[in-house]
């Protein structure tokens, strides 16, 4: 059973009241995967042999190319599809698909793990953004007032206060993102997983996600963000995951390793090389995929 702790002013002295999980919790390891593998209908391999442990208040980044997993190992991580063959357990529990038919289960699952998904949209249910946000609170049995200000403290973290009356579909991008965000974190879970949050937001609201991001992990939260968007990886992480291109993992280890190692990004497809000539000499040099710049190419 985990003890709360109230957190205030998080971002500045006005915001929101946010529970958080109390460090001393004794466990090791939140999420402990071991050889798992997951193949989609049709026999389609989407991830093959992944072990990896996460720690509480761990901050991770999952790389790799597109379509080399990360989605699906997310999606396993939130209970949503599950373990082909292997074991995937989450707090000490092996999560199957018997286990979370359990309605105890699954209840206590889902306010324990928040996933933002890529694609908000698909996350955005409600006819307003007060109902989106009240949905998690009331599924967990709160009173109308505590939903209420839980919807407030939320409306606050993400300065969405002027948008609760309207209709999420109608919102800008950033904007959906902060309510599928802020439908996510109202629940108040430990973990939090982010799938490419950066992907399609402009550059105010990317900076802004990652000093949210950056903040929910200093609060406590567990923080695990699939991308390839390495220019990110610093900041969202401290330890990084690499995917290859056969779905498994390529590589481990502390974030500023693998942003160091260029052979390894190269071989995974997470950058690519340039050859330029300059007068007579060739040279190459690597390249994030999302920072390109333009370049000359001589052509003779
Ligand atoms: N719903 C699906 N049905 C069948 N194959 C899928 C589905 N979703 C993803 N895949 C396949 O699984 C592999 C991993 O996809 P995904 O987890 O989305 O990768 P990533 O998030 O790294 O881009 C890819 O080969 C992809 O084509
Ligand atoms: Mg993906």
């Amino acid at each position: 059973m985990h003890v709360y702790r109230k957190i205030h002013s998080m971002t500045s002295p006005s915001t929101a009241t946010v529970l958080i999980p109390d460090k001393s919790s004794n466990i090791t390891s939140l999420f402990d995967l071991n050889e798992v593998a997951y193949s989609y209908a049709g026999g389609h391999s989407a991830l093959r042999n992944i072990t990896l442990r996460i720690h509480p208040a761990e901050k991770v980044a999952i790389l790799g190319a597109n379509g080399c997993g990360k989605s699906t190992l997310l999606r396993l991580m939130d209970g949503l599809v599950f373990a082909s063959s292997g074991r995937f357990s989450a707090f000490g529990s092996d999560i199957t698909a018997d286990y979370l038919n359990n309605e105890q289960n699954s209840f206590q699952f889902r306010r324990r793990v928040g996933y933002i998904f890529q694609n908000s949209e698909a996350q955005l249910f409600s006819s307003t953004v007060r109902e989106e946000l009240a949905f998690g609170p009331m599924m967990l049995g709160l009173s109308r007032s505590e939903v209420d200000q839980r919807i407030d403290d939320m409306a606050k973290l993400l300065h969405i206060e002027r948008l609760l009356d309207r209709a999420p579909f109608h919102l800008s991008g950033g904007e959906k993102k902060k309510v599928a965000i802020g439908s996510s974190l109202v629940v108040n879970p430990e973990v939090l997983l982010f799938d490419e949050p950066t992907n399609g937001l402009d550059p105010r609201s990317q900076r802004w996600l990652v000093e949210l991001i950056m903040m929910l992990h200093s609060a406590g939260k567990t923080i695990i963000t699939a991308t390839h968007d390495l220019s990110i990886v610093p900041e969202i992480s401290d330890r990084a995951i690499v995917f290859g291109e056969d779905h498994g993992i390529a590589a481990e280890g502390h974030s500023r390793d693998i942003l160091a190692n260029l052979d390894l990004l190269l071989r995974v497809n997470l950058i690519h090389e340039h050859a330029h000539r300059h007068g007579s000499q060739v040279h190459s040099h690597a390249h994030y995929h999302d920072n390109a710049h333009e370049h000359t190419h001589d052509q003779g």
